[in-house]
C-alpha cells in the first residue's frame, strides 16, 4: 500500500505570519502521526519563512515516524542536516522569491555538486531523494549520481487545465515511474496533491509514497473551523 507523507509547513507559516508561538508544527505532526502519517515532511528554506532550526530538532525529537527534510543541497542547510539527522533528505531546488518549490532539480546540469551532496548525507548515515520533473533525462541523471530513490513533481498534473493536458501529464508521470522502476529507483510523488487529483494516480502502481502538505491544511480549516467558533463563543458568553 502506497504511504502518505504529511507536510507541515504551511502550520508554520501561520505561526510565522504573527511571529507567536502558536499553531505548533510539532504539534501538527504528532496529530498527523496520531491520525496514521507515515512520514512527516518538512522544508527548512533559507529563508525560514516557515519552518525553523528548532522545528526540526524538535521534530527529530519526538516523532516515531520518518522525518523528511525537504532541503536546498547548500553547504549551510547541508550542515544543519547533517547535525539534526532526519530519517531521510529530499533535495529541491530553492528559489527565493517562489511561492512554492517551482520545478524540479536540474541533476543534468548540477550532477557533480548534488552527487557530491549526497554522498556526504550518505555518510551521515541519512537517505536521499531527488526532486525531479518527470523526465528521462532527469530520470537517468539521478541514478548516476547515486540516488536511490526520487519524488516526481507533479506539479504540472496537478495544474492542468483541460482533460487533454491532464491525461498528458498523468501520462508523463506513468512512463517515468515505470522507467525509474526499471533502474531500480525508488518512487515517490508530490506536489499541488488534493482531494480529487490524487486518487487517479493511485494507477501508477510504482509510487511508493505520497508527499502532500498544501490541500491537508487548508481541509483541516473547514473539518475544524465549526468546533473552534463554538468554543470561543462559549469563552465570551
Ligand atoms: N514534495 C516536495 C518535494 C515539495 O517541495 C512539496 C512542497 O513543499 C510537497 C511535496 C508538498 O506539496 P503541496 O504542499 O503542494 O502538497
Amino acid at each position: 500500500m502506497p504511504k502518505l507523507g504529511v507536510n507541515i509547513d504551511h502550520v508554520a507559516t501561520l505561526r510565522q505570519a504573527r511571529k507567536i508561538d502558536y499553531p505548533d508544527p510539532i504539534r501538527a505532526a504528532i496529530i498527523c502521526q496520531s491520525a496514521g502519517a507515515d512520514s512527516i515532511v518538512c522544508h527548512l528554506r533559507e529563508d525560514r519563512r516557515h519552518i525553523q532550526d528548532c522545528d526540526l530538532y524538535k521534530l527529530k525529537r519526538v516523532l516515531g515516524i520518518k522525518l523528511n527534510l525537504e532541503m536546498a543541497a547548500s553547504r549551510e542547510i547541508i550542515d544543519i542536516a547533517i547535525d539534526a539527522k532526519p530519517d531521510q533528505v529530499t533535495f529541491v531546488p530553492e528559489k527565493r522569491m517562489e511561492l512554492t518549490t517551482e520545478g524540479g532539480l536540474d541533476v543534468c546540469s548540477g550532477r557533480r555538486r548534488i552527487a557530491k551532496a549526497l554522498r556526504k548525507m550518505q555518510k551521515a548515515g541519512i537517505e536521499v531523494s531527488f526532486f525531479i520533473d518527470p523526465d528521462a533525462r532527469q530520470i537517468r541523471a539521478s541514478k548516476e549520481a547515486g540516488a536511490s530513490m526520487i519524488e516526481l513533481h507533479t506539479g504540472r498534473y496537478a495544474e492542468a487545465g483541460s482533460k487533454r493536458e491532464v491525461k498528458k501529464e498523468f501520462l508523463a508521470l506513468k512512463k517515468s515511474a515505470s522507467l525509474a522502476r526499471e533502474m531500480g529507483l525508488k518512487v515517490f510523488a508530490g506536489h499541488g496533491l488534493h482531494y480529487t487529483n490524487t486518487a487517479p494516480l493511485r494507477r501508477i502502481k510504482e509510487i511508493e509514497e505520497y508527499n502532500i502538505g498544501h490541500s491537508i491544511i487548508a481541509r483541516a480549516i473547514f473539518t475544524g473551523i465549526r468546533k473552534a467558533v463554538l468554543e470561543m463563543k462559549e469563552l465570551v458568553k
